[in-house]
C-alpha cells in the first residue's frame, strides 16, 4: 500500500496480517506439541499499566498464544520470578512490565531475561545485538515504526529520519532499524535546542517523547511522514505526542489510537511465536 498526500497511515490492516499469520504459525506449533506461552512480570497497580497487560492477553489468547500474568511487588520479587522465568522450557516469551519499583531499573533487571525469550527487547543484551548488527528481538514499539513505513512503502534509504525521543524502549532501537536501512538518522531529545529548526528538515519524523501534542504544524515540513509512537492519556482521552493539526501539514501520519499501538502489540505475540519456533 502507497502513502498518499495527507493519509492517515492507520496500523489496523497490518496488524490484522500479523495476527493472521501469527495464528496460523502458533496452531502449527500447538499441534506439534509445542503451544507458544508467554509470561508478563509486573510489579504495578498503575491502571494505565494493567489495562495495557489486560489488552496482551486478550489479544494474545486471540492468536493461540497462552499468556501467564505474573504479580510481585519488590524489585527482589522481580529477580527471581525472571530467573526462575529463564529455566522453564514451558515459557518461551517473557516480557518485565514498566513502570517498575522505585529505584529499580528496568536495564538492570531485564539482564535476567535471556535472549532468546526477551520478546520485548528489553535488556542491554538484546540492544548490544541490535546495535551490533547481530539477530536479537528488537523493542516490539520500535519495530512497529518500520513495520508501518514498510506496509506504506516510505521510502528510507538516503532519506533524513529524526526520531524525537532518546529512550532505551523505543527512541534509540527506532534509531538502530532506521540507520539498517540506510536513512540518515538524527535523534533529538529534551536537551536539543530549536527542536523545529532541526525536526522541518525530516523527511520521515519518528516521534517518542510521552508529551502530548508537542509536535505541531511548525515543526513539519509538506512531505514530511510523520510516525507518532506517543500515547498520553490527557481529560480529551488518548493522545498522540503529535498535534492532530499537523495533518494538514505532513504528507501522512499515524494516528493516535490505532497506529503503532496495535501494530505494536501483533509483533510482539509474533515475537513469541518465532521464539516458540527457534526453541526447537
Ligand atoms: N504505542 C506503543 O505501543 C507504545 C509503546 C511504548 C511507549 N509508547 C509511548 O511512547 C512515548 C515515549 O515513551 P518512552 O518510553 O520512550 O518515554 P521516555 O522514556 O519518557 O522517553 C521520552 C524521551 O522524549 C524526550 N523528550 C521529552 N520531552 C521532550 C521535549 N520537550 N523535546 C524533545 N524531546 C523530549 C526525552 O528526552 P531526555 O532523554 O532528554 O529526557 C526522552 O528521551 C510515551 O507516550 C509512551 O506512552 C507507546
Amino acid at each position: 500500500m502507497t502513502a498518499q498526500p495527507g493519509s492517515e497511515l492507520s496500523g489496523r490492516e497490518l496488524a490484522t496480517q500479523i495476527r493472521a499469520t501469527t495464528a496460523a504459525r502458533a496452531a502449527e506449533l500447538a499441534a506439534a506439541g509445542r503451544p507458544p506461552r508467554l509470561a508478563v512480570v509486573t510489579a504495578t497497580d498503575d491502571e494505565a499499566s494493567a489495562s495495557y497487560v489486560r489488552s496482551i492477553a486478550s489479544a494474545a489468547a486471540r492468536v493461540g498464544v497462552a499468556c501467564d500474568v505474573l504479580r510481585t511487588s519488590t524489585a527482589n520479587g522481580i529477580s527471581a520470578t525472571l530467573a526462575q522465568l529463564a529455566d522453564d522450557p514451558e515459557v518461551q516469551g517473557v516480557i518485565l512490565q514498566t513502570p517498575l519499583p522505585d529505584g529499580a531499573g528496568l536495564a538492570d533487571l531485564a539482564t535476567a531475561i535471556p535472549p532468546e525469550k526477551d520478546v520485548d527487547g528489553a535488556s542491554p543484551a538484546s540492544l548490544g545485538r541490535l546495535a551490533a548488527g547481530l539477530p536479537a528481538f528488537p523493542p516490539a514499539t520500535a519495530e512497529a515504526v518500520l513495520a508501518l513505513l514498510d506496509h506504506y512503502q516510505v521510502e528510507l534509504r538516503g532519506r533524513h529520519a529524526v526520531v524525537v525521543g532518546r529512550s532505551v524502549v523505543v527512541g534509540k532501537p527506532a534509531a538502530h532499524l532506521l540507520l539498517d536501512r540506510h536513512a540518515t538518522v538524527t535523534i533529538c531529545h529534551s536537551r536539543t535546542p530549536d527542536l523545529p529548526a532541526i525536526t522541518r528538515q525530516a523527511d520521515v519524523l519518528v516521534v517518542a517523547t510521552g508529551r502530548a501534542s508537542l509536535i505541531g504544524p511548525e515543526h513539519v515540513s509538506p512531505g514530511t511522514t510523520v510516525v507518532d509512537v506517543g500515547t498520553n492519556a490527557t481529560p480529551d482521552g488518548l493522545a498522540g505526542d503529535v498535534h492532530p493539526a499537523v495533518a494538514a501539514v505532513a504528507a501522512a501520519l499515524t494516528p493516535v489510537p490505532g497506529g503503532v499501538g496495535p501494530v505494536t502489540t501483533a509483533l510482539l505475540l509474533r515475537h513469541v511465536v518465532e521464539a516458540t519456533a527457534m526453541a526447537g
